[in-house]
């Protein structure tokens, strides 16, 4: 389990997280939620050790992790996905896939030379990891694609699969539906819910569709302002949508579109009814 207690992440005087406590329960699919500039990313990067607290703690099974290097969080199998390099654009989707053990534990050339032998067992074993990580995705036909070709979608998917390539235990997937259609997203979705139950992988996830939100997570977590707002089931969190959106002045699942928009939200939810159906009918889904 990571436990976050008490996090503030300050930027200059700005509180981008401020004070959170929260849980991922081992063997969840923990969602976390909240409109643009919420604190969402900024709480990954502290908790993944891209940024240091300015106070507070975080805990994994009880361990003190504040502060680890993502390096050192990544050898205790937590990771974020970004930490993982982005693909490499002219290498094949299988060979992307065998690179991430060997760039991520520090394998150096040296090492390469004088061991050939050492070196082409484990390439043998990486290549069947790759092509099994390919099956379990279920984009084995794409093994020989240039990565570079990819969709947003299916560079989502390679990103999953890098993950599988070394042992993750807990990763956080930072708005992994972004641009991604929507059977992609499905397949994104039963990849994950798949890891999560035969793999006992642990998941933390940001993502603005609420479809995907539902259908994958327990529990859910709302951050507005830095702050954790409420925590519960999907459906509990959509029952008290219309609280939420009343404290937050725009709906759970609108990304704010334009900086106009923003300030047009900033401006009612200082007072009266948040806009009538500009933002409401405008949904992720459909
Ligand atoms: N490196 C940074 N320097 C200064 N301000 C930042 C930095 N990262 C994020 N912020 C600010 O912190 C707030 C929260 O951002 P973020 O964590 O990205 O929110 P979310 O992911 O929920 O959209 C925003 O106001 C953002 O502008
Ligand atoms: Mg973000």
């Amino acid at each position: 389990m990571i436990r976050v207690d008490n996090l503030v992440k300050s930027f200059g005087g700005f509180r981008a997280v401020d004070n959170a406590s929260l849980e991922i329960a081992t063997g969840s699919i923990t969602g976390l939620i909240g409109p643009n500039g919420a604190g969402k990313s900024t709480l990954f990067n502290v908790i993944a050790g891209v940024h240091a607290p300015t106070s507070g703690r975080v805990t994994m099974d009880g361990e003190d992790i504040t502060g680890l290097s993502p390096h050192q969080l990544f050898h205790k199998g937590l990771l974020r996905t970004f930490q993982i390099a982005h693909e490499f654009p002219s290498l094949s989707v299988r060979e992307n896939l065998m690179m991430v053990p060997a760039g991520q534990t520090g394998e150096t050339l040296w090492n390469s030379w004088f061991q050939r032998a050492r070196i082409r067992e484990e390439e043998a074993a990486l290549l069947k990891k790759a092509d099994e990580v390919l099956d379990f995705l279920t984009i084995s036909h794409l093994k020989d694609e240039k990565a570079g070709n990819l969709s947003g979608g299916q560079k989502k998917l390679l990103e999953l699969g890098r993950t599988m390539m070394v042992e993750a235990k807990i990763v956080f997937l930072d708005e992994v539906g972004a641009g991604v259609n929507r059977t992609l997203l499905n397949t994104i979705g039963d990849a994950i819910v798949r890891l999560n139950k035969e793999r006992g992988y642990t998941f933390c996830v940001i993502e603005h569709d609420m479809d995907f939100i539902g259908r994958l997570c327990d529990p859910v977590i709302v951050m507005a302002e830095g702050k954790v707002l409420a925590e519960g089931s999907a459906a509990h969190i959509m029952e008290n949508e219309a609280v939420i959106e009343a404290y937050l002045g725009t709906g759970l699942k609108n990304k704010v579109k334009s900086d106009e928009q923003a300030e047009v939200m900033a401006d009612e939810s200082h007072g009266a009814q948040p806009g009538l159906g500009d933002e409401a009918g405008t949904g992720e889904a459909s």
